[in-house]
């Protein structure tokens, strides 16, 4: 598995502002835009491309065009993450899955999926708080199923719980993120974490 922690002042003080408790959702939902892009300039890096000839005004030179692209977000949180890929990339194709957490158990169950064709196709999976990893390790399961041949995982957050869980469950999946944070609470939170993200995005 890979793990990308993005290491940029920009994505930090992005996150930063995130993280404020006084952040208040007009803004939150701004900044985790600008910080999904970032995000998602680091995914694209390891995503499949091929060499394409183009010609410029002077000359013919080598050029590099990205593979179709899949980008999944996983509802409610994932949709904060959405806009910046479909700005970066109009061509994408849009699917989505929902998936709700128990509140006790903290394993998710699926309430919707809409996939589009995903036979030999890369997916991005959008999907802000990586924390047990129940619910990012369902949604791998079903891109999989859906014949996706690469899935990265796009995540503001992630804690080590998740990363472990899905290192074993999807040894191919590659994460990038914009931070590693220390751990879990007793509601399988993560801490220091910002908070509920969906709830922070929504205004609920
Ligand atoms: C949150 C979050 C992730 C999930 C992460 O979703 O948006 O999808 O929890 O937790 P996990 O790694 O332990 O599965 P939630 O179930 O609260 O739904 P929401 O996005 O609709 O708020
Ligand atoms: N989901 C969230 O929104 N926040 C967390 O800290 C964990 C799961």
């Amino acid at each position: 598995m890979g793990l990308a922690v993005v290491d940029h002042p920009l994505a930090g003080s992005l996150l930063t502002a995130l993280r404020d408790r006084t952040t208040p959702p007009p803004l939150f939902r701004l900044i985790a835009k600008r910080l999904a892009l970032v995000l998602c300039i680091e995914a694209t890096r390891t995503l499949p491309a091929t060499s394409v000839e183009v010609e410029t005004p002077l000359a013919s030179t080598t050029g590099t065009r990205l593979e179709p692209l899949v980008v999944v977000p996983i509802l409610r949180a994932g949709l904060g993450m959405l806009e910046a890929v479909t700005e970066l990339f109009p061509e994408v194709t849009v699917g989505y899955l929902g998936l709700e957490r128990d509140h006790a158990t903290f394993e998710p169950s699926m309430y919707y999926s809409k996939l589009p064709p995903l036979e030999g196709r890369s997916a991005l999976l959008l999907d802000p708080m990586l924390a047990t990893g129940g619910s990012a390790s369902a949604a791998c399961e079903a891109l999989e199923k859906a014949g996706a041949t690469h899935v990265t995982l796009l995540s503001v957050l992630a804690a080590p719980e998740g990363i472990a869980r899905l290192e074993k469950a999807h040894p191919e999946l590659d994460i990038v993120t914009a931070s590693v944070d220390e751990r879990l609470d007793s509601h399988a939170y993560i801490v220091p974490g910002l908070g509920d993200f969906g709830d922070r995005l929504f205004g609920t």
